[in-house]
C-alpha cells in the first residue's frame, strides 16, 4: 500500500507527480501530499482524502519546481488526515520523505530522536526516517540514505529531497516496490510502472538493501559494497492501457478487456496447427507435492489450479492462504514445489512464504502480471500472465489469466512427465484456443446480467454456492461482490448447506449457483432443490444443458466446452453483477473502502 513517486529533469515536477499518483491511487487513497523543490526551498501541500483533493488544492499554490517527491496514503499507523499524510518534513523543513511500508521499531527510533531533541508532528511510522536524515545532514546523500536504512526494521521504499542537495531526489528500498524511469533529462521514481509510463518506458528495478541518487541526467544505484550497474528494462505496456479510456471505471473496462488478455497471456503457446502446446515452460521434475500460496483473488485462481494439477497430474496439490503457509509448521523440502501467484508479485504475505519455502529447500515458481516484481524476480521460474496493468482494486483480467497461466504450468509438467498423449494434447490446444472467443460471446451478454444486478442490490444476504471447482469459482464470485458493493455475500460447498446455513434461507434469499462441472452437476441440483423448497431465489450459471431447470429463477447459459476451462468463462457473469450491483449501490468501485490493490503488509 501506498504509492510514492520522485522526479528530478528538465520539466516541472508537480504535473508528473500528480500524474503519477493518480495512477497509483489503486494503492492507498485515504491522503495524499507532494513536496517540491522551489528556489531553494522545500515546499508541500498535503491533503486528506483523494488525489483529486491534493489537486484542487494545489491549482491554487501555483508550486513551481524541477524536484520532488509525492505519496498517496493507505494509512496503518496514525488515522487518515492531512497531519498523516506524506510527505513528512523534519524539524527545519529542509528535507521531506515519502514512504510506503512499516517501520517497525518506530517507537524505539522515536523516542531515541525525541530524547536528542526532535519535534514530530504525525502519529506515523514513518516520520521517524525524515528525523533520522537530520541526523546525518552531514553526509552525502548517498551515505546518509546508508547510515539512515541501516537504522531501520521493516519494509520500505523511500523517496526524499533535501535542500542541501537542490537537484536530487534520492530513494530506498527494502520490501516494498520501486522502480527507476530513465527519461530524456529526466529521471523517475515510483512504486509501480503506470506512473511512469507517461514519461518512459525504460525502467530499473531497484532491489532490497540498495540505496538511490536521481539528477536530471544519471541514476545511480548503491548496495553495501558500492555502485550498481542494472540493465534497464522496456515496458511493454502503453500508456492508453493504463487509461480509462472514457469508461466510467477500470473495473468494467478490465472485465472487457479480458478476451484481449487471455489472447495476450497464450500468445505464442499453441501450435499454428493447435496439434501441440508450445509452452517453453521448463517446470522442472514433478514434485512430490505442489503447492499454490496467495491471497485474495489469487488465491481463488489457485484452488482452481489446484484441482487441475490433481486431476492432470495425479499428484497432491494444495492452494493456501499464504499468511496462513507461512505459520504452519510445513516439513518441504526439495521434492517439493511452491507456486507463489500474486497479480503484483509484490503481495507481502505471498513474497514471504515464497521465501520460507525456498530457505526450505523447495522449487519455487511465480505466476505473476508485472515484471519486475519481486516474486517474478526471486522465482526459479516465472510463469507471466499478460493482462496488462490491472487498476481496479478489486481483480477481474489478472484472475482468468492466471487460471489460464496455472494451467499451462500444470500442462508443461504433464507434457514432460509424459502424462499428455498427442491426442490429448491437440483435444487442450483447441481448447484453449477458443477461449478468448468463448470469452467474447459471454461478455456480449452483458445486458442479461444488469437486469439480474437490480434483484441483488436490494438483497441482506447473497450466498454462492458450488461443488468443486465450482466451489473455487464461487469464492471468487462472493469477494466480488463483497468488495464493490459492500453486500454480504458467502460461498459455500453446495454439499455443506445442509449442515448450517440452510438456516438462513427464507423467502426471496439470492443464492448464485455454479454448475458447470458435469459430474457434479447433479448433486448440486439436489442442493439447490432444497434452497428453492425454502423459498430461496437461484441464479444459476452453467455450460451444461440442464434437463432440470424449472427450479431455477434465472439461467446464464456459458458456451459449452471443456469443464477444466470453464471457471474462466464463469468468473465473467460474477464479476458483471459485482459491478452492476455495486452500480447501483453507488459505492466507489474503483476503490472501495479500507482497500488496496497491492498488500505490502503483513
Ligand atoms: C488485494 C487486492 C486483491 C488481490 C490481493 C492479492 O487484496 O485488493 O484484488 O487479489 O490483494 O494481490 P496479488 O497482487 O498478490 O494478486
Amino acid at each position: 500500500m501506498c504509492g510514492i513517486v520522485g522526479y528530478t529533469g528538465q520539466g516541472q515536477a508537480v504535473p508528473f507527480l500528480l500524474a503519477g499518483l493518480n495512477r497509483l491511487e489503486y494503492r492507498g487513497y485515504d491522503s495524499a501530499g507532494v513536496a517540491v523543490m522551489d528556489g531553494g526551498q522545500l515546499s508541500f501541500v498535503k491533503t486528506a482524502g483523494r488525489i483529486a483533493e491534493l489537486e484542487e488544492v494545489l491549482a491554487g499554490r501555483g508550486l513551481s519546481g524541477r524536484v520532488g517527491v509525492g505519496h498517496t496514503r493507505w494509512a496503518t499507523h496514525g488515522r487518515p488526515n492531512q497531519q498523516n499524510a506524506h510527505p513528512h518534513l523534519g524539524c527545519h523543513g529542509d528535507v521531506a520523505v515519502a514512504h510506503n511500508g512499516i517501520i517497525e521499531n518506530h517507537a524505539a527510533l522515536r523516542r531515541e530522536l525525541e530524547a536528542r531533541g526532535h519535534r514530530f508532528r504525525s502519529e506515523t511510522d514513518s516520520e521517524v526516517v525524515v528525523h533520522l536524515l537530520e541526523e546525518y545532514s552531514d553526509r552525502d546523500l548517498r551515505q546518509a540514505l546508508q547510515a539512515v536504512t541501516a537504522r531501520l526494521r521493516g519494509t520500505y521504499a523511500l523517496a526524499v529531497v533535501r535542500t542541501q542537495d537542490p537537484n536530487a531526489v534520492g530513494a530506498a528500498r527494502q520490501d516494498s516496490p520501486l522502480l527507476i524511469g530513465l527519461g530524456e533529462g529526466e529521471n523517475m521514481l515510483a512504486s509501480d510502472i503506470p506512473a511512469l509510463i507517461s514519461h518512459t518506458r525504460r525502467v530499473v528495478v531497484v532491489e532490497d538493501g540498495e540505496v538511490v541518487v536521481l539528477s536530471a541526467e544519471a541514476a545511480h544505484i548503491y548496495n553495501q559494497e558500492g555502485e550498481v550497474e542494472r540493465t534497464p528494462l522496456e515496458v511493454g505496456w502503453n500508456l492508453e492501457e493504463a487509461e480509462r479510456g472514457g469508461l466510467p471505471h477500470f473495473m468494467i473496462k478490465e472485465i472487457r478487456e479480458q478476451p484481449r488478455a487471455l489472447r495476450q497471456t497464450m500468445a505464442g503457446r499453441l501450435s499454428e496447427d493447435l496439434s501441440q502446446l508450445q509452452l517453453e515452460i521448463d517446470p522442472g521434475p514433478l514434485p512430490r507435492k505442489l503447492w499454490f500460496v496467495a491471497c485474495g483473488t489469487s488465491y481463488h485462481a489457485s484452488l482452481v489450479a489446484r484441482r487441475l494439477a490433481e486431476d492432470v497430474l495425479a499428484i497432491p496439490a494444495e492452494a493456501e492462504l499464504a499468511s496462513e503457509f507461512r505459520y504452519r509448521h510445513l516439513a518441504l523440502g526439495g521434492e517439493d514445489t511452491v507456486v507463489a501467484v500474486s497479480q503484483s508479485g509484490e503481495t507481502l504475505d505471498t513474497l514471504s512464504a515464497m521465501r520460507q519455502a525456498k530457505a526450505m529447500g523447495a522449487r519455487v515458481i511465480g505466476v505473476t502480471n508485472v515484471i519486475g516484481s519481486s516474486i517474478s524476480r526471486e522465482a526459479e521460474l516465472n510463469v507471466p500472465t499478460l493482462a496488462g496493468p490491472e487498476i481496479a482494486v478489486a481483480s477481474s483480467k489478472a484472475y482468468t489469466t492466471q487460471i489460464l497461466a496455472l494451467t499451462f504450468l500444470v500442462l508443461a509438467y504433464a507434457k514432460a512427465s509424459g502424462r499428455l498423449t498427442a491426442a490429448q494434447e491437440q483435444a487442450w490446444a483447441k481448447e484453449l484456443w477458443a477461449l478468448p472467443e468463448k470469452a467474447e460471446l459471454v461478455l456480449q451478454k452483458e445486458q442479461e446480467i444488469e437486469a439480474v444486478a437490480a434483484r441483488l442490490s436490494q438483497a441482506q444476504d447473497v450466498f454462492y454456492v458450488g461443488r468443486g471447482t465450482d466451489y473455487a469459482v464461487a469464492m471468487e464470485g462472493q469477494l466480488k461482490l463483497k468488495e464493490i458493493s459492500y453486500l454480504h455475500a458467502e460461498a459455500l460447498a453446495a454439499g455443506e448447506l445442509k449442515h448450517g446455513t440452510l438456516a438462513l434461507i427464507e423467502a426471496g434469499v439470492p443464492v448464485v449457483a455454479l454448475l458447470t462441472q458435469g459430474d457434479l452437476i447433479d448433486k448440486t441440483l439436489s442442493n439447490l432443490a432444497e434452497i428453492k423448497a425454502r423459498g430461496g431465489w437461484v441464479y444459476a450459471i452453467t455450460s451444461h444443458d440442464l434437463l432440470d431447470r424449472q427450479e431455477l429463477d434465472h439461467v446464464f447459459v456459458l458456451p459449452a466446452g471443456r469443464d477444466e476451462l470453464a471457471p474462466v468463462l464463469a468468473a465473467l457473469p460474477l464479476q458483471l453483477l459485482a459491478y452492476y450491483v455495486a452500480l447501483l449501490r453507488q459505492t466507489d468501485i474503483d476503490k472501495p473502502r479500507n482497500l488496496a490493490k497491492s498488500v505490502t503488509v503483513e
